[in-house]
């Protein structure tokens, strides 16, 4: 007798403009070691993070209707500058829960500064958005933000340069303005950062306390899906990580070792749908 699954039990989807996602898969993964997790890396048209709000948008529209008919029970878009621009826009096109990464990475520094002063890094799409200053601002209209694009750091961290002399400078040059400020808390706003910590932890010092934006989003994930009556029964055998990327799958394998940590079955090819609204 064909047997219905219930919502409890089907994946929880994730998208990302390519690779970088991964890490927010590892988190998830972490935090919810039951859960089957379904990821779609767009690396046919990673990145996003110089594109325009309205293509980002509509990649991100075509990206969760994918994930939508592989019948997830709810989506997280792994990749910040797709959540910076695009969350109001899937959550009116799309039933089911839909969670992004700025505001449990806003939600976290705001408890975790002690004078106020926050820095953020991200794409150039991510900056110019101002998601971050709007998502701590509604916390806490007294706190000081202070933001930074870092462009050259996706494809250094992609290059595994990351803990490379030139990253280093790198980052030197791109935190030096952020430092300036006395910051003491920085919001890794991308999904390569979180593999440069060492580096950055070596240019900011002690003093500032790194929000991974990655592991922040896996704890709000697991919270509103436990709110929402939604996480997988447990069971004994862990969740498994189905793949799908809409480039060849080959580069996939080896950039996946990296980001995921974690060994994957291979990914498949996606063939993602047009956008043109619903
Ligand atoms: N995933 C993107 C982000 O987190 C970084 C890579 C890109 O630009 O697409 O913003």
């Amino acid at each position: 007798m064909l047997r219905l699954k219930s919502p409890n039990e089907l994946p929880i989807g994730i998208f990302d403009s390519g690779v970088g996602g991964l890490t927010v898969v590892r988190q998830i993964h972490r935090a919810l070691p039951h859960e089957d997790l379904l990821y779609l890396g767009d690396t046919a048209r990673v990145p996003y993070g110089t594109k325009s709000p309205e293509t980002v948008i509509r990649f991100a529209c075509e990206d969760a209707q994918f994930l939508v008919e592989k019948k997830v029970k709810a989506i997280v878009i792994a990749c910040n500058t797709a959540s910076a621009w695009a969350l109001p826009a899937l959550e009116r096109e799309f039933a089911l829960p839909i969670f992004g990464v700025i505001q449990p990475g806003s939600l976290a520094a705001a408890r975790q500064t002690r004078h106020g002063r926050v820095g953020v890094i991200g794409t150039s799409a991510t900056i110019r958005s101002g998601a971050y200053e709007r998502a701590m601002h509604a916390l806490d209209p007294a706190l000081k933000i202070f933001t930074r694009a870092c462009p050259l750091l996706v494809p250094l961290v992609e290059e595994g340069w990351t803990n490379h002399a030139v990253t280093r400078a790198v980052l030197r040059e791109y935190l030096a303005p952020l430092l300036k400020q006395n910051i003491d808390t920085l919001v890794l706003g991308c999904t390569h950062y979180p593999l440069l910590k060492p580096a950055i932890r070596r240019v900011v010092g002690a003093g500032v306390a790194l929000v991974d934006s990655a592991a922040s989003c896996a704890d709000f994930v697991r919270a509103r899906l436990r709110g929402l009556a939604l996480t997988a029964t447990a069971r004994r055998r862990g969740g498994k990580i189905h793949s799908f990327v809409t480039d060849e799958p080959d580069r996939f394998a080896q950039l996946a070792q990296k980001f995921l940590a974690l060994a994957t079955e291979p990914a498949h090819k996606a063939e993602l749908p047009t956008w043109s609204g619903k």
